[in-house]
Protein backbone atom coordinates (compact mmCIF):
# COMPACT_ATOMS: atom_id res chain seq x y z
CA UNK A 1 0.00 0.00 0.00
CA UNK A 2 1.69 3.09 -0.89
CA UNK A 3 2.01 6.16 2.24
CA UNK A 4 -0.86 7.97 -0.27
CA UNK A 5 -3.28 5.40 0.11
CA UNK A 6 -2.48 4.05 3.71
CA UNK A 7 -3.23 8.17 4.72
CA UNK A 8 -6.08 7.90 3.12
CA UNK A 9 -7.64 5.24 4.63
CA UNK A 10 -6.27 6.27 8.21
CA UNK A 11 -7.91 9.91 7.90
CA UNK A 12 -11.26 8.61 6.75
CA UNK A 13 -10.99 5.91 9.67
CA UNK A 14 -10.35 8.39 12.45
CA UNK A 15 -12.63 10.98 10.67
CA UNK A 16 -15.24 8.66 10.97
CA UNK A 17 -15.40 7.76 14.21
CA UNK A 18 -14.42 11.38 15.49
CA UNK A 19 -17.69 12.40 13.68
CA UNK A 20 -20.00 9.48 15.48
CA UNK A 21 -18.54 10.64 19.02
CA UNK A 22 -19.74 14.43 17.90
CA UNK A 23 -22.86 13.45 16.32
CA UNK A 24 -23.84 11.30 19.27
CA UNK A 25 -22.45 13.90 21.94
CA UNK A 26 -23.80 16.71 20.42
CA UNK A 27 -27.41 14.83 19.87
CA UNK A 28 -27.64 14.10 23.72
CA UNK A 29 -30.96 15.64 25.44
CA UNK A 30 -30.55 15.78 29.08
CA UNK A 31 -33.28 14.33 30.88
CA UNK A 32 -36.72 15.49 30.07
CA UNK A 33 -38.57 17.37 33.09
CA UNK A 34 -41.33 14.77 34.01
CA UNK A 35 -44.42 17.12 33.38
CA UNK A 36 -43.06 18.05 30.00
CA UNK A 37 -45.56 17.18 27.24
CA UNK A 38 -43.13 17.70 24.69
CA UNK A 39 -43.85 15.66 21.06
CA UNK A 40 -41.43 15.47 18.20
CA UNK A 41 -44.25 17.35 16.25
CA UNK A 42 -44.98 14.87 13.87
CA UNK A 43 -48.72 12.86 14.25
CA UNK A 44 -49.83 9.26 12.24
CA UNK A 45 -53.58 9.06 12.51
CA UNK A 46 -53.44 10.84 15.94
CA UNK A 47 -50.39 9.60 17.39
CA UNK A 48 -47.70 11.47 18.36
CA UNK A 49 -43.88 10.71 19.50
CA UNK A 50 -42.91 12.28 23.26
CA UNK A 51 -39.49 13.50 22.70
CA UNK A 52 -37.99 11.40 25.25
CA UNK A 53 -33.77 11.51 25.27
CA UNK A 54 -32.13 7.91 24.09
CA UNK A 55 -32.36 5.16 27.23
CA UNK A 56 -29.06 5.31 29.26
CA UNK A 57 -28.09 2.23 28.97
CA UNK A 58 -28.46 2.27 24.89
CA UNK A 59 -26.32 5.84 24.71
CA UNK A 60 -23.86 3.73 26.91
CA UNK A 61 -23.76 1.07 24.23
CA UNK A 62 -22.96 3.30 21.43
CA UNK A 63 -20.08 4.69 23.37
CA UNK A 64 -18.63 1.16 24.25
CA UNK A 65 -18.77 0.23 20.12
CA UNK A 66 -16.95 3.19 19.56
CA UNK A 67 -14.32 2.17 22.18
CA UNK A 68 -14.37 -1.12 21.28
CA UNK A 69 -13.61 0.15 17.58
CA UNK A 70 -10.54 2.53 18.73
CA UNK A 71 -9.23 -1.14 20.70
CA UNK A 72 -9.71 -3.33 17.68
CA UNK A 73 -7.80 -0.47 15.64
CA UNK A 74 -5.21 -0.62 18.04
CA UNK A 75 -4.71 -4.15 18.09
CA UNK A 76 -5.44 -5.58 14.62
CA UNK A 77 -4.65 -4.01 11.34
CA UNK A 78 -7.25 -1.39 9.75
CA UNK A 79 -5.82 1.83 9.94
CA UNK A 80 -3.95 1.60 6.29
CA UNK A 81 -0.26 0.26 7.29
CA UNK A 82 -0.38 0.26 10.93
CA UNK A 83 -0.38 -3.51 11.49
CA UNK A 84 -1.44 -3.90 15.09
CA UNK A 85 0.36 -3.94 18.38
CA UNK A 86 -0.77 -7.83 18.33
CA UNK A 87 1.13 -8.24 15.03
CA UNK A 88 -1.69 -10.36 13.85
CA UNK A 89 -1.79 -11.48 10.12
CA UNK A 90 -4.06 -13.98 8.29
CA UNK A 91 -0.83 -15.79 7.01
CA UNK A 92 0.23 -15.99 10.70
CA UNK A 93 -2.53 -17.51 12.06
CA UNK A 94 -3.03 -20.06 9.07
CA UNK A 95 0.41 -20.82 10.25
CA UNK A 96 -0.41 -21.29 13.58
CA UNK A 97 -2.98 -23.71 12.66
CA UNK A 98 -1.00 -25.67 10.71
CA UNK A 99 1.93 -25.92 13.31
CA UNK A 100 -0.83 -27.02 15.91
CA UNK A 101 -2.12 -30.08 13.21
CA UNK A 102 1.52 -30.78 12.37
CA UNK A 103 2.32 -30.95 16.21
CA UNK A 104 -0.90 -33.15 17.04
CA UNK A 105 -1.17 -34.91 14.40
CA UNK A 106 2.94 -35.41 12.99
CA UNK A 107 4.10 -38.05 15.28
CA UNK A 108 0.65 -40.26 13.62
CA UNK A 109 1.69 -39.61 10.24
CA UNK A 110 5.14 -39.94 10.63
CA UNK A 111 4.71 -43.28 12.55
CA UNK A 112 2.21 -44.72 9.58
CA UNK A 113 5.13 -43.60 7.48
CA UNK A 114 7.49 -45.27 8.83
CA UNK A 115 5.11 -48.82 8.35
CA UNK A 116 4.92 -50.68 4.89
CA UNK A 117 1.78 -49.18 2.56
CA UNK A 118 0.53 -52.64 2.60
CA UNK A 119 0.20 -53.10 6.75
CA UNK A 120 -0.95 -49.73 7.34
CA UNK A 121 -4.08 -50.92 4.59
CA UNK A 122 -5.01 -52.88 7.67
CA UNK A 123 -5.14 -50.72 9.86
CA UNK A 124 -8.52 -49.30 11.02
CA UNK A 125 -7.42 -46.24 12.54
CA UNK A 126 -4.89 -44.64 9.63
CA UNK A 127 -7.71 -45.90 7.30
CA UNK A 128 -10.19 -43.68 8.86
CA UNK A 129 -8.03 -40.73 8.69
CA UNK A 130 -6.91 -41.85 4.75
CA UNK A 131 -10.50 -41.78 4.05
CA UNK A 132 -10.60 -38.14 5.70
CA UNK A 133 -8.00 -36.83 3.28
CA UNK A 134 -8.98 -38.48 0.34
CA UNK A 135 -12.53 -36.98 1.03
CA UNK A 136 -11.01 -33.51 0.87
CA UNK A 137 -8.18 -34.20 -2.02
CA UNK A 138 -9.25 -36.80 -4.29
CA UNK A 139 -12.67 -37.40 -4.33
CA UNK A 140 -13.42 -33.87 -6.35
CA UNK A 141 -12.15 -36.06 -9.31
CA UNK A 142 -12.46 -39.39 -8.07
CA UNK A 143 -15.80 -39.56 -6.59
CA UNK A 144 -16.51 -40.12 -2.22
CA UNK A 145 -16.75 -43.65 -3.27
CA UNK A 146 -13.84 -43.34 -5.57
CA UNK A 147 -15.02 -45.17 -7.96
CA UNK A 148 -13.96 -42.25 -10.83
CA UNK A 149 -16.09 -41.37 -13.89
CA UNK A 150 -15.61 -40.62 -17.50
CA UNK A 151 -11.95 -39.65 -17.46
CA UNK A 152 -11.26 -40.16 -13.71
CA UNK A 153 -10.23 -43.80 -13.08
CA UNK A 154 -12.19 -46.20 -10.77
CA UNK A 155 -9.97 -46.96 -7.82
CA UNK A 156 -11.01 -49.37 -6.19
CA UNK A 157 -10.96 -52.56 -8.71
CA UNK A 158 -8.22 -54.34 -10.38
CA UNK A 159 -7.54 -52.59 -13.06
CA UNK A 160 -4.56 -49.95 -13.19
CA UNK A 161 -3.56 -47.98 -15.50
CA UNK A 162 0.15 -47.15 -14.21
CA UNK A 163 0.10 -49.84 -11.48
CA UNK A 164 -1.76 -51.16 -8.29
CA UNK A 165 1.50 -52.23 -6.54
CA UNK A 166 1.37 -50.53 -3.29
CA UNK A 167 4.52 -48.56 -3.83
CA UNK A 168 3.64 -47.74 -7.74
CA UNK A 169 0.11 -46.25 -5.98
CA UNK A 170 1.87 -43.71 -3.92
CA UNK A 171 4.41 -42.94 -7.06
CA UNK A 172 0.90 -42.25 -8.62
CA UNK A 173 -0.18 -39.60 -5.77
CA UNK A 174 3.16 -38.34 -5.17
CA UNK A 175 4.95 -37.24 -8.31
CA UNK A 176 1.18 -37.08 -10.25
CA UNK A 177 0.86 -38.98 -13.71
CA UNK A 178 -0.10 -37.63 -17.25
CA UNK A 179 -1.56 -39.35 -19.85
CA UNK A 180 -0.28 -39.16 -23.55
CA UNK A 181 -2.27 -40.88 -26.02
CA UNK A 182 -1.68 -38.88 -29.13
CA UNK A 183 -4.15 -37.92 -32.02
CA UNK A 184 -4.25 -40.04 -34.74
CA UNK A 185 -6.78 -38.29 -36.75
CA UNK A 186 -4.38 -36.98 -39.06
CA UNK A 187 -2.05 -40.13 -39.81
CA UNK A 188 -4.58 -42.45 -40.00
CA UNK A 189 -7.53 -40.30 -41.89
CA UNK A 190 -11.22 -40.76 -41.18
CA UNK A 191 -10.86 -44.52 -42.53
CA UNK A 192 -8.30 -45.64 -40.53
CA UNK A 193 -9.62 -44.15 -37.45
CA UNK A 194 -12.58 -45.72 -38.23
CA UNK A 195 -11.42 -49.54 -38.92
CA UNK A 196 -8.58 -49.25 -35.78
CA UNK A 197 -11.66 -48.34 -33.73
CA UNK A 198 -13.71 -51.32 -34.62
CA UNK A 199 -10.78 -53.32 -33.97
CA UNK A 200 -10.24 -52.06 -30.25
CA UNK A 201 -13.94 -52.76 -29.86
CA UNK A 202 -13.39 -56.69 -31.21
CA UNK A 203 -10.22 -56.52 -28.54
CA UNK A 204 -12.38 -55.82 -26.06
CA UNK A 205 -14.59 -58.09 -26.42
CA UNK A 206 -17.49 -55.78 -27.31
CA UNK A 207 -20.18 -55.73 -30.00
CA UNK A 208 -18.15 -54.47 -34.03
CA UNK A 209 -20.12 -51.93 -35.92
CA UNK A 210 -21.32 -53.38 -39.42
CA UNK A 211 -19.91 -53.01 -42.54
CA UNK A 212 -16.46 -51.95 -41.38
CA UNK A 213 -13.16 -53.45 -42.54
CA UNK A 214 -11.73 -54.91 -39.19
CA UNK A 215 -9.05 -56.83 -40.34
CA UNK A 216 -7.34 -53.17 -42.08
CA UNK A 217 -7.90 -52.22 -38.44
CA UNK A 218 -6.16 -55.13 -36.64
CA UNK A 219 -3.21 -54.37 -39.41
CA UNK A 220 -3.18 -50.33 -38.33
CA UNK A 221 -2.90 -51.93 -34.89
CA UNK A 222 -0.13 -53.84 -34.76
CA UNK A 223 1.84 -50.90 -37.02
CA UNK A 224 1.24 -48.22 -34.67
CA UNK A 225 -0.19 -49.04 -31.28
CA UNK A 226 1.71 -51.88 -30.11
CA UNK A 227 4.18 -49.97 -28.68
CA UNK A 228 2.43 -48.85 -26.28
CA UNK A 229 -0.52 -51.12 -26.04
CA UNK A 230 1.68 -53.98 -26.43
CA UNK A 231 1.44 -56.55 -28.75
CA UNK A 232 -1.62 -58.46 -27.20
CA UNK A 233 -3.35 -54.97 -26.39
CA UNK A 234 -2.86 -55.48 -22.60
CA UNK A 235 -1.04 -51.94 -22.20
CA UNK A 236 1.74 -51.01 -20.40
CA UNK A 237 1.98 -49.39 -16.94
CA UNK A 238 5.33 -47.55 -17.59
CA UNK A 239 3.49 -45.48 -20.25
CA UNK A 240 0.01 -45.27 -18.28
CA UNK A 241 -1.18 -46.72 -21.46
CA UNK A 242 -4.16 -49.10 -20.46
CA UNK A 243 -5.18 -52.47 -21.38
CA UNK A 244 -7.53 -52.53 -24.44
CA UNK A 245 -8.38 -56.34 -24.18
CA UNK A 246 -11.31 -55.35 -21.79
CA UNK A 247 -12.93 -51.97 -21.25
CA UNK A 248 -13.41 -52.96 -17.59
CA UNK A 249 -10.61 -49.97 -16.56
CA UNK A 250 -11.35 -47.45 -19.64
CA UNK A 251 -12.00 -44.03 -17.90
CA UNK A 252 -12.79 -42.56 -21.75
CA UNK A 253 -15.93 -44.31 -23.17
CA UNK A 254 -16.55 -47.48 -25.13
CA UNK A 255 -18.84 -46.85 -27.36
CA UNK A 256 -18.22 -46.86 -31.25
CA UNK A 257 -18.26 -43.30 -31.48
CA UNK A 258 -16.47 -42.50 -27.87
CA UNK A 259 -13.38 -44.97 -29.11
CA UNK A 260 -12.90 -43.16 -32.29
CA UNK A 261 -12.85 -39.58 -30.55
CA UNK A 262 -9.89 -41.07 -28.03
CA UNK A 263 -8.72 -41.93 -30.92
CA UNK A 264 -8.96 -39.40 -33.64
CA UNK A 265 -8.01 -36.39 -30.91
CA UNK A 266 -5.61 -38.10 -28.25
CA UNK A 267 -6.63 -38.07 -24.62
CA UNK A 268 -4.52 -36.56 -21.96
CA UNK A 269 -5.55 -37.33 -18.58
CA UNK A 270 -3.52 -35.40 -15.75
CA UNK A 271 -3.46 -36.92 -12.18
CA UNK A 272 -1.63 -33.51 -10.29
CA UNK A 273 1.18 -34.36 -8.48
CA UNK A 274 0.66 -34.21 -3.82
CA UNK A 275 4.15 -33.93 -3.05
CA UNK A 276 4.09 -30.04 -2.71
CA UNK A 277 0.24 -30.41 -1.08
CA UNK A 278 0.45 -32.97 0.81
CA UNK A 279 3.98 -34.05 1.34
CA UNK A 280 5.24 -37.38 1.34
CA UNK A 281 3.77 -38.86 5.01
CA UNK A 282 -0.19 -37.75 4.19
CA UNK A 283 0.76 -39.75 0.51
CA UNK A 284 1.78 -42.77 2.39
CA UNK A 285 -1.51 -42.95 4.44
CA UNK A 286 -3.20 -41.90 0.83
CA UNK A 287 -1.69 -44.79 -0.87
CA UNK A 288 -2.94 -47.03 1.81
CA UNK A 289 -6.18 -46.05 1.58
CA UNK A 290 -6.41 -46.06 -2.16
CA UNK A 291 -4.36 -49.98 -1.97
CA UNK A 292 -7.18 -50.76 0.63
CA UNK A 293 -10.31 -50.34 -1.66
CA UNK A 294 -9.22 -52.85 -3.94
CA UNK A 295 -7.73 -55.27 -1.16
CA UNK A 296 -8.90 -56.25 2.10
CA UNK A 297 -12.57 -56.80 3.24
CA UNK A 298 -14.08 -53.85 2.19
CA UNK A 299 -18.11 -52.89 2.98
CA UNK A 300 -19.80 -53.61 -0.47
CA UNK A 301 -21.27 -50.39 -1.56
CA UNK A 302 -23.39 -50.98 -3.94
C1 LIG B 1 2.57 -43.16 -27.25
C2 LIG B 1 1.88 -44.26 -26.70
C3 LIG B 1 0.54 -44.61 -27.30
C4 LIG B 1 0.26 -44.97 -28.58
C5 LIG B 1 1.23 -45.10 -29.75
C6 LIG B 1 -1.16 -45.28 -28.61
N1 LIG B 1 -1.71 -45.09 -27.40
FE1 LIG B 1 -3.68 -45.34 -26.90
N2 LIG B 1 -3.29 -44.62 -25.07
C7 LIG B 1 -2.05 -44.30 -24.59
C8 LIG B 1 -2.19 -43.78 -23.25
C9 LIG B 1 -1.07 -43.30 -22.36
C10 LIG B 1 -3.57 -43.80 -22.96
C11 LIG B 1 -4.25 -43.28 -21.70
C12 LIG B 1 -4.51 -41.82 -21.92
C13 LIG B 1 -4.99 -41.11 -20.70
O1 LIG B 1 -5.20 -41.75 -19.66
O2 LIG B 1 -5.20 -39.90 -20.78
C14 LIG B 1 -4.22 -44.35 -24.13
C15 LIG B 1 -5.60 -44.52 -24.21
C16 LIG B 1 -6.23 -45.17 -25.27
C17 LIG B 1 -7.64 -45.48 -25.31
C18 LIG B 1 -8.66 -45.08 -24.27
C19 LIG B 1 -8.84 -46.08 -23.16
C20 LIG B 1 -9.74 -45.50 -22.08
O3 LIG B 1 -9.31 -45.48 -20.93
O4 LIG B 1 -10.86 -45.08 -22.37
C21 LIG B 1 -7.84 -46.14 -26.48
C22 LIG B 1 -9.18 -46.65 -26.98
C23 LIG B 1 -6.58 -46.20 -27.17
N3 LIG B 1 -5.62 -45.61 -26.40
C24 LIG B 1 -6.40 -46.77 -28.40
C25 LIG B 1 -5.20 -46.63 -29.15
C26 LIG B 1 -5.09 -47.00 -30.52
C27 LIG B 1 -6.15 -47.65 -31.36
C28 LIG B 1 -3.81 -46.66 -30.89
C29 LIG B 1 -3.17 -46.79 -32.25
C30 LIG B 1 -3.85 -46.11 -33.32
C31 LIG B 1 -3.15 -46.10 -29.74
N4 LIG B 1 -4.04 -46.10 -28.70
C32 LIG B 1 -1.84 -45.69 -29.72
C33 LIG B 1 -0.85 -44.41 -25.22
C34 LIG B 1 -0.70 -44.70 -26.57
C1 LIG C 1 -7.86 -32.95 -10.81
C2 LIG C 1 -8.40 -34.26 -10.71
C3 LIG C 1 -7.70 -35.27 -9.83
C4 LIG C 1 -7.44 -35.18 -8.48
C5 LIG C 1 -7.74 -34.02 -7.54
C6 LIG C 1 -6.85 -36.42 -8.10
N1 LIG C 1 -6.74 -37.23 -9.19
FE1 LIG C 1 -5.94 -39.10 -9.19
N2 LIG C 1 -6.11 -39.15 -11.20
C7 LIG C 1 -6.73 -38.22 -12.00
C8 LIG C 1 -6.70 -38.63 -13.38
C9 LIG C 1 -7.29 -37.88 -14.56
C10 LIG C 1 -6.01 -39.85 -13.40
C11 LIG C 1 -5.70 -40.69 -14.62
C12 LIG C 1 -4.44 -40.20 -15.26
C13 LIG C 1 -4.25 -40.89 -16.59
O1 LIG C 1 -4.99 -40.52 -17.51
O2 LIG C 1 -3.42 -41.79 -16.66
C14 LIG C 1 -5.66 -40.15 -12.02
C15 LIG C 1 -4.97 -41.29 -11.62
C16 LIG C 1 -4.76 -41.67 -10.32
C17 LIG C 1 -4.14 -42.90 -9.90
C18 LIG C 1 -3.58 -43.96 -10.83
C19 LIG C 1 -4.67 -44.88 -11.24
C20 LIG C 1 -4.22 -45.99 -12.12
O3 LIG C 1 -5.10 -46.62 -12.72
O4 LIG C 1 -3.02 -46.27 -12.20
C21 LIG C 1 -4.17 -42.93 -8.53
C22 LIG C 1 -3.65 -44.03 -7.62
C23 LIG C 1 -4.80 -41.70 -8.10
N3 LIG C 1 -5.15 -40.97 -9.20
C24 LIG C 1 -5.02 -41.36 -6.78
C25 LIG C 1 -5.42 -40.09 -6.39
C26 LIG C 1 -5.44 -39.66 -5.01
C27 LIG C 1 -5.12 -40.51 -3.80
C28 LIG C 1 -5.81 -38.35 -5.03
C29 LIG C 1 -5.94 -37.40 -3.86
C30 LIG C 1 -4.70 -37.03 -3.24
C31 LIG C 1 -6.05 -37.98 -6.41
N4 LIG C 1 -5.82 -39.06 -7.20
C32 LIG C 1 -6.48 -36.73 -6.80
C33 LIG C 1 -7.31 -37.04 -11.56
C34 LIG C 1 -7.23 -36.55 -10.27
Amino acid sequence: MTNFWSGWITVLVVGTIIGLFWLIFATRKGQRPAETEETVGHSFDGIEEFDNPLPHWWFLLFVGTIIFAIGYLVLYPGLGKWEGVLGWTQVNQWQKEMDKAAEQYGPLYAKYAAMPIEEVAKDEAALKMGNRLFASNCAVCHGSDAKGSFGFPNLTDDQWRWGGEPETIKTSILAGRMGAMPAWGDALGEEGVKNVSAYVLKMAGLKTPEGIDVEAGQKIFATNCVACHGADGKGNPLMGAPNLTSNKGWIFGSSYTQVQQTIRYGRNGQMPKQEHLLGNDKVHLLAAYVYSLSHGEQPEKE
